[in-house]
């Protein structure tokens, strides 16, 4: 793996927050789905470039939280900022989940008819990046994450564990201050998760992201700041710096 000098010229700037970190801040936030009470007032606040994995038993409401962070729903109280600014209705939040949140999902959701680098270029050509830009961005991003030699490959002809490599530089292509990931080494066997989470971690420094991750992997929760375990809907415990 190669090291980018530094962050990209020509990086589009925030529109929120300013400096490129955030922070996230949850406030007794609640969500049902119908009689099903999925998260039962959380809060929860994520310090700027801190790494956090959510952890807790299936169906105790890790993927709903990570949803309304990136505004993929809505809480039905609550609230939900980042950097201080709240997190905008789901209809009006196409801005914010294209610059402000990277999204990687278990089964990385590639389009299987684009190349490796024509996945990483779609979300660019959505912020009006000009052709060349998008080749230069794409290609730096091929190279952080391994895969200067795959551009060309379809996610079929990837491994499980390069597809996973193409999913984080999607969701890293536009610079997010947050980085949100579900179960991303869920797929992966113990050496490719391993790698994965090397990289998250390389990342999170060089771009002084966010990072939340949902997993049930203990060797996740072992390379994260801190550990959020949910039960039922709730935050079960939050141990300090020192506690875990
Ligand atoms: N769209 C939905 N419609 C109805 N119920 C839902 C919906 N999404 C989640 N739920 C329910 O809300 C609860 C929390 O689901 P969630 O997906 O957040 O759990 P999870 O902690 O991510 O579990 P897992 O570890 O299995 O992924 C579950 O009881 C689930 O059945
Ligand atoms: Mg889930």
């Amino acid at each position: 793996m190669s090291v980018l000098p530094g962050q990209p010229q020509g990086a589009p700037a925030h529109t929120e927050p300013a400096g490129g970190g955030a922070e996230v801040t949850v406030s007794r936030v609640v969500k049902s789905f119908g009689p099903i009470q999925a998260l039962r007032g959380v809060s929860l606040q994520i310090a700027r470039s801190e790494f956090v994995t959510i952890t807790g038993p299936s169906g105790s409401g890790k993927s709903t939280l990570l949803n309304l962070i990136g505004s993929l729903d809505r809480p039905d109280s609550g609230s939900v900022q980042i950097g201080g600014v709240p997190v905008p209705e789901p209809r009006h939040a196409i801005e914010f989940r294209r610059r402000v949140v990277g999204f990687v999902f278990q089964d990385y959701l590639l389009l299987p008819y684009l190349s490796a680098q024509g996945n990483i270029e779609a979300p660019l050509i959505a912020t009006g990046r000009s052709r060349r830009e998008r080749r230069r961005r794409s290609a730096e991003l091929l190279d952080e994450v391994g895969l200067a030699d795959r551009a060309g490959h379809l996610p079929a002809e990837l491994s499980g564990g390069q597809r996973q490599g193409v999913a984080l530089a999607r969701a890293l292509a536009n610079n997010p201050s947050v980085l949100l990931a579900d179960e991303p080494t869920g797929a992966l066997d113990s050496v490719s998760a391993s790698r994965a989470l090397d990289l998250l971690a390389t990342l999170r420094v060089r771009h002084g992201m966010t990072v939340l991750v949902v997993s049930h992997d203990t060797a996740v929760a072992d390379r994260a700041d801190r550990v959020v375990r949910l039960v039922d809907g709730r935050v079960a415990d939050q141990p300090g710096p020192d506690a875990r």
